[in-house]
């Protein structure tokens, strides 16, 4: 987070609290939120976009106060289920500024997409727009505006789970055998529903360049091909996916320099196409929520397997951080609470769940005499952590305190064993 620093005792402060105070009045594990940091980086996207449609992809992580600042600092919404859109309800967010996303979207969630009036609609397949069609008639005066999901067959370079883009995986219509220009004639020729654009979502946690300019190439050849039969498209969105550096291995391009790229990539290529610059979005969560959250943990136990590494186990585990097991994500660790000039030693910060899979930090160092009671942070969870938390062996999920200008905040409040018991009516 960028209001991060050490007090005088070598104490990791976040929005001037240290986190020692934080840990006290909230407990642990608890997700640190960066209000500041979050608002700087809505900003950021803002100013580098400042000419595209900028959609915060709210999966990274929605909360009402999330969802506020992003509409404060003029960004729009991607929701992908009714849920999710509830929560752009809750804080009133402008409809005309909500994309509704999701594959296999359901009848009730169009529905509910129409009754606000959602700006956009990502048709996924032909079986959304039968589904969408059918529901027009029932909100007299609406007429859906559509951006058709197209498969660009680009393979990102990231993990095989977050990559959405090359032909065997269930997103969007693909290109090959026509999928893709059948899809585009079927709303070209469907009096109930508008057609805006193309979109393109070639997976998450990007760092270079490439493979969106690919995608885009791609889009804009299959955006030509549609204009010379007399329809110019006038919109192009080229989804989410920009990365965040979890290591200081990681080098993500910056929003600034990705809008630079990404405009000059899309000018030069309809000019050689010889059709019209279309109005370009994106879909950035992963880049705007990321950096903005840091786990706190508690130390419970340390192991020391001779010759092999230090277990390090917290409070908190796979049910609050899965990214570890599930995409063998890299995370940094760090000892929060105190300083120490003990030599560092190699740990895997492990958590308190029955699975050998429960890793939060597969490979780190800390202070050698690290123990019971010490405060660990690991940064870069503001993304696709709270938001991907479950209660694996019935633990409740953190709360997500957020900090600022020296005071602390409950933005979603530690779940309770009560909450828990409460689903459970048998
Ligand atoms: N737009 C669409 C259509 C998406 O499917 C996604 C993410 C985004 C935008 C935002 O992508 P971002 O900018 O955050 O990379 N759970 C995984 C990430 C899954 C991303 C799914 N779609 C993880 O923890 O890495």
């Amino acid at each position: 987070p960028t209001t991060a620093a050490l007090d005088d005792h070598g104490v990791l402060t976040i929005g001037g609290v240290p986190v020692s105070e934080i840990a006290e009045r909230h407990g642990t594990p608890a997700y640190v939120f960066d209000e500041v940091d979050f608002r700087a980086r809505c900003a950021a996207f803002r100013e580098a976009f400042h000419d595209f449609d900028v959609y915060y992809a709210g999966k990274a992580f929605l909360s009402r106060t999330t969802a506020r600042i992003a509409e404060e600092a003029g960004l729009s919404l991607d929701v992908c289920t009714e849920g999710e859109l509830a929560y752009a309800q809750a804080v009133g967010f402008p409809a005309e500024r909500i994309l509704m996303h999701g594959n296999n979207k359901s009848e009730a969630e169009l529905a509910a997409a129409l009754e606000y009036g959602v700006g956009r609609i990502v048709v996924d397949s032909f079986e959304e727009l039968d589904r969408l069609h059918a529901l027009v008639p029932h909100f007299p005066g609406s007429r859906p505006r559509v951006l058709l999901r197209v498969t660009v067959g680009v393979r990102a370079d990231t993990h095989a789970y977050i990559a959405t883009a090359h032909e065997d995986q269930k997103f969007g219509f693909s290109l090959v055998g026509g999928e893709a220009e059948t899809a585009i004639r079927r709303v070209l020729d469907d009096g109930l529903l508008e057609l805006r654009g193309l979109h393109s979502h070639i997976g998450s946690q990007i760092l270079g360049t490439a493979g969106f300019e690919a995608a885009a190439k791609r889009l804009l050849e299959l955006r030509a091909r549609i204009a010379r039969e007399g329809a110019e498209l006038p919109e192009l969105d080229l989804g989410g996916g920009f990365g965040i550096a979890y290591t200081p291995a990681d080098e993500p391009t910056g929003p600034k320099e990705m809008a630079d790229i990404l405009r000059t990539v899309v000018a030069r290529e309809c000019a050689a196409l010889g059709v019209g610059v279309p109005r370009l979005a994106i879909e950035p969560g992963r880049a705007i929520a990321g950096p903005s959250g840091v786990t706190l943990y508690r130390v419970g136990t340390v192991k020391h397997r001779q010759g092999i590494r230090t277990f390090v186990a917290v409070d908190g585990g796979m049910s609050d951080n899965v990214r570890t097991a599930l995409y063998d994500a890299s995370y940094s660790v760090r000892l929060a609470g105190r300083v120490s000039d003990a030599a560092p030693v190699l740990v895997r910060v492990v958590g308190k769940h029955c699975d050998a899979g429960d890793v939060v930090v597969r490979d780190d160092h800390l202070p050698g005499d690290v123990r019971p009671g010490d405060l660990l942070a690991v940064p870069g969870t503001g993304a696709y952590c709270r938001s991907l938390a479950h209660n694996y062996n019935q633990i409740p999920r953190p709360p997500v305190v957020a900090v600022a200008d020296g005071r602390t905040r409950e933005i979603v409040r530690r779940e309770t064993i009560a909450d828990l018991m409460g689903l459970d009516v048998g």
